[in-house]
């Protein structure tokens, strides 16, 4: 046991799993999925999955990973229930997969540092070029899975947690300088108002379903990221206070990079917020022409921070994304922690490959599926992104909480939970984590699991 390691702190803790959350979920997921899905409607229904559904998800996860010490399929086979651990094979797969094309995103947005700083803002009109050069955008790529490996290879407290206690206050202070910027342009309080006054006429069964697709990716939460990072935590850590305070941190970000980006997007359209390229180009095509139309040398250097903060956070992501299947080579094969790194990553890399061709270079994976019912072909990554984030991480968060509530029982999530949190015990927080993680959450997540699966992939449409 002694030689799996484990975090310092509670605060590493902390702050390596708030680093796992907060990623490009936050700063390029989030705006854009407010962007299309109708503003601050979406919001509210993000925020309520975040703290009703998930938080009980995220503390569960914690829990069964203290207990075990183990990473996810471990955890199930430890605690007596071999056949669950098709639950935990699942998070790995989702694992394996999120980093493939997460990765392909990363490799973009480094090279978009070294452009911001070259003051070369055509970028923007060249995005689709840009992501055609696959062998310099592929090297970006394969840079940025080596710096993860080399984080993950210096083990819990000597890698992966002394990169999310360097990155993660940098991050807070870029983003921060950001936000101020931005409200200093002309015509910032328009986009203001799109983020922030809801306007429930938007609100769709996709706009629920994207809520609850981004609510778990951008918590790392149904694929037993947090067992893994829980399996490394204290035995006399608070667990409530600290999934408190991650979802908080997770969230908290989200909200502030939607401070930074649509004042950003008011100045550019003069207040026009419908003018704006939104969806996944928000952030590779309409910031650099922001940046550009600031220009010059302060432009610049606006673009550089805000590309380099974005790769920081993509960072402390992909470092708990490869953790996962790394810990479970490292404790179920008996393979060295150095050595199984270097495989998986590379492993991870080949998956990848799809990911980055699939975006106008070749054909097949450009137009990889044409889903039932769709008017257009979907691409390898989005394949990928739908299949992962809306499907596997609902349905894995679901089964995690089913799991521990009926299968594990209720009594030893407790117990669990109670170790380092003397007050839990008959609190309100007890009460309501009984009832969502026995039956609000499980139920919930798996009628909207069905529910996504039926409305992206076979366009049958319930609500
Ligand atoms: N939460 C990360 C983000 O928002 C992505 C992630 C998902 C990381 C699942 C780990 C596990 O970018």
């Amino acid at each position: 046991m002694a030689n799996r390691g484990g975090f310092s702190s509670k605060l590493g803790f902390i702050m390596a799993a708030a680093g796992s959350a907060v990623g490009l979920g936050n700063i390029w997921g989030f705006p854009y999925e407010v962007g299309q899905g109708g503003g601050a409607a979406f919001v509210v229904i993000y925020l309520i999955f975040c703290f009703i559904l998930c938080y009980p998800v995220m503390v569960t996860e914690i829990a069964i990973g203290r207990k075990t010490q183990k990473n996810p399929v471990g955890a199930f086979n430890d605690l007596g229930y071999k056949k669950w651990n098709i639950v935990g094979k699942m998070g790995i797969l989702s694992g394996v997969l999120i980093l493939s094309f997460y990765n392909v995103i990363a490799g973009w947005a480094f090279g978009y540092i070294l452009e911001m700083a070259a003051g070369n803002f055509n970028i923007a009109e060249q995005f689709n070029t840009y992501v055609l050069d696959i062998f310099k955008v592929g090297s970006y790529g394969l840079l940025f899975m080596a710096t993860t490996a080399f984080v993950v290879s210096k083990g819990i407290s000597g890698g992966i947690e002394r990169a999310a206690k360097l990155l993660m206050p940098t991050l807070i202070i870029m983003i921060l300088s950001l936000v101020i910027y931005s409200f200093t342009l002309e015509n910032s309080m328009a986009g203001l108002r799109f983020y922030l006054v809801p306007d429930f006429s938007e609100l769709t069964g996709s706009v629920i379903y994207n809520a609850m697709g981004q609510a778990f990716f951008s918590l790392s939460l149904g694929m037993g990221a947090l067992i893994t990072y829980g399996s490394y935590v204290g035995r006399n850590d608070n667990i409530i206070t600290s999934a408190a305070f991650i979802t908080l941190a997770d969230v908290g970000i989200a909200l502030i990079a939607g401070l930074m980006i649509f004042p950003l997007i008011g100045y550019m359209t003069a207040g026009a917020m419908e003018d704006v390229g939104r969806g996944p180009a928000l952030i590779f095509v309409t910031l650099p022409q922001i940046f550009g139309s600031i220009g010059g040398v302060l432009g610049s250097i606006v673009g550089t921070v805000f590309f380099t903060l974005l790769c920081f956070a993509a960072l402390t992501s992909t470092v708990s994304l490869l953790e996962v299947p790394v810990a479970y080579v490292v404790d179920e094969l008996g393979v060295r922690r150095k050595r199984a790194v270097w495989i998986v990553a590379i492993g991870i890399f080949i998956v990848g490959i799809p990911s980055l061709l699939g975006n106008g270079y070749s054909d097949f994976f450009t137009s990889f599926i044409t889903y039932v019912g769709a008017e257009k072909a979907t691409d390898f990554l989005s394949f990928m992104n739908h299949i992962a984030n809306d499907t596997l991480l609902p349905l894995g968060g679901c089964l995690i909480v089913f799991f521990a509530a009926h299968i594990w029982k209720k009594h030893n999530l407790d117990e669990e939970l109670s170790h380092g949190s003397p007050s839990y015990k008959g609190s309100f927080v007890q009460k309501y984590l009984n009832f969502a993680v026995s039956y609000l959450a499980p139920l919930v997540l798996g009628i909207l699991f069905v529910f996504t699966v039926l409305s992206t992939f076979f366009g049958i449409k319930i609500i």
